[in-house]
């Protein structure tokens, strides 16, 4: 998902087990990937003919595409016909050597020839963006094992999308000789030349606005991400390439910084900051003394210099005291509004997801997007292992918010939008991180005050924003925005790709 497991509690949400990668053994050490040939010696452009659109694609088997740039790399690709039913539909792989990531591609309803593209997603770590394709954003809705119904609110109503499963070992992804991902860094250089390669290939898309989404631990990964396909633009201009037209990150209840989400978990059940305080007096007594000493442990562990030990403390000190008593409440950490549907372990708070599993388990379902047989036959939402090594490798205690200042001053432009009902990566801790962001624009956005923005003259949520920089709430949601508020959500990303302010 979605969530993001801010805290080893959340280890328990997630529903697979490792035997159901026998291939990944998780004591083998990441590789890094061999250099990928950059390089204008190797690029004979006469030897290479992109495919340029995906007419020709079959439904049957997977065409396989290769590029002389990228000898480690080949794409595999069919028609998939399904899930959406009026656009263009595609599924496969991107190999890299022995690692595999899948990826569901829809075309644009409204123009695909001339919109934007779309990169979507979910968080975790560890989690499929089957959740945020058949569960919010995507152009179906699974309702059973069984069915999926029409989303008219799909981002794809007027954008081309990817939902891709990763990093290896996630969904449908997986590498053969047991190569891990446990850093986002790491991640993102397979992220990179994915990216790469598709423009590559799908010449038609060369050059189009380019915007990478995420989710929850997606406000790690997107930042990140967006940075590596930004630098790796300066190696595709020395080869001769066209480079990759990056225009925003577009990040949806992320938890970017621990350090100032962390704190703000008080907020979130001890004020009224979206719902009426959720937790009894002296609890919130005890937690509000409990802020201070967790701030000032955070910074001096794992902020003003990194001390693995002192941080994992640190965040073991605050887990008990802050993050702990509300889990003992039995809320949904994604909505505080409501109590978890089901047992979280079981449910992650929404039934659904177990839908999603058993429809992504049919034969009938796998044959047509093109699953490998290398992949168990019980589909997992969530990885726990690939969990367990980026929480074993701190990858959640890294200050994300210097990449979105970052890419900010290259011109980048970022939204950060948030469910105003989660807790789990919450308004309160995104708002605090944004406005303690340096940046060019930072003392203008600190003095915009927020102003409530509409969809069809109803209060949607609160925002503000400067110049490339918009922070926005939706009020009623929580941490799955589409999910919550599709009419909301589609009007908010229309909006965004049009440039326009909320
Ligand atoms: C699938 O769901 C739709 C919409 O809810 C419903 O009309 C249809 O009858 C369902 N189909 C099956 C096979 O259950
Ligand atoms: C990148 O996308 C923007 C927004 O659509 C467009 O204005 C610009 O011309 C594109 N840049 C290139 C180099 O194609
Ligand atoms: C898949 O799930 C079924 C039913 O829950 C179980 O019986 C089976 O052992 C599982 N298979 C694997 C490979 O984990």
């Amino acid at each position: 998902m979605v969530w993001c497991r801010l805290s080893g509690l959340l280890a328990v949400a997630a529903v697979t087990s490792a035997a159901q990668f026998p291939l990944v053994q998780p004591n083998v050490k990441a590789q890094n990937i061999p250099g990928s040939g950059f390089g204008a010696d190797q690029y004979d452009a006469g030897l290479f003919t992109p495919l340029g659109d995906f007419s020709t694609l079959s439904t049957d088997e997977f065409t396989t595409l290769g590029h002389p740039l990228f000898p480690n790399y080949n794409v595999r690709i069919k028609k998939s016909d399904f899930c959406d039913g009026t656009v263009g539909t595609y599924t496969g792989y991107i190999d890299v050597q022995a690692r595999h990531l899948f990826f569901y591609f829809f075309e644009s309803r409204n123009d695909p020839a001339k919109d934007d593209v779309i990169f979507w997603t979910n968080g975790g770590p560890g989690c499929s963006s089957s959740l945020g394709l058949f569960m919010e954003l995507g152009p179906c809705r699974v309702t059973s094992p069984d069915n999926s119904t029409f989303n008219p609110y799909s981002w794809n109503a007027n954008a081309n999308i990817f939902f891709v499963d990763q990093p290896i070992g996630v969904g449908f992804s997986y590498a053969e000789y047991g190569e891990t991902v446990s850093t986002t860094p790491e991640a993102a250089k397979d992220i990179a030349a994915f990216v790469a390669i598709f423009f590559e290939h799908f010449s038609q898309f060369k050059g189009r606005a380019f915007h990478m989404a995420g989710e929850s631990y997606g406000g790690r990964y997107i930042p990140v991400f967006a940075a590596e396909v930004y630098d790796q633009n300066t190696k595709l201009v020395e080869a001769g390439l066209t480079p990759v037209n990056l225009s925003s990150v577009m990040i949806g209840n992320g938890c970017t910084d621990f350090a100032t989400m962390v704190p703000s978990y008080y907020d979130m059940t001890c004020s009224p900051a979206s719902v009426a305080p959720i937790m009894d007096i002296s609890s919130c007594v005890r937690m509000k003394q409990a802020v201070p000493r967790c701030q000032e442990a955070l910074q001096k562990s794992c902020v003003d210099r990194f001390d693995s030990m002192g941080c994992e403390a640190a965040n073991l000190f605050c887990e008990v005291e802050i993050s702990e008593p509300f889990f003992d409440t039995g809320y949904n950490p994604y909505d505080i509004s409501k109590p978890c549907d089901g047992p979280i372990s079981d449910t992650l708070c929404y039934p659904v997801t177990k839908a999603i599993g058993a429809y992504l388990d049919r034969p009938d379902v796998r044959k047509q997007i093109g699953v490998d047989g290398f992949v168990s036959a019980n589909f997992s939402s969530c990885s726990n292992e690939v969990g367990a090594a980026f929480h074993a490798a701190d990858d959640e205690i890294f200050p994300t918010q210097f990449y979105i200042g970052a890419l900010l001053e290259r011109g980048v432009r970022a939204l950060i939008y948030v469910g105003a009902n989660d807790w789990i990566c919450n308004w309160v801790g995104n708002d605090r991180m944004l406005l303690d962001l340096e940046w060019t624009g930072q003392e203008a956005f600190v003095k915009e005050s927020l102003t409530e923005w509409t969809v069809d003259g109803a209060a949607a949520g609160l925002t503000r924003n400067v110049g490339p920089l918009t922070f926005a709430t939706i009020y009623g949601a929580g941490h799955m925005v589409p999910y919550d508020k599709p009419a909301e959500s589609l009007e908010l990303t229309k909006r965004w790709l049009a440039g326009k302010e909320l």
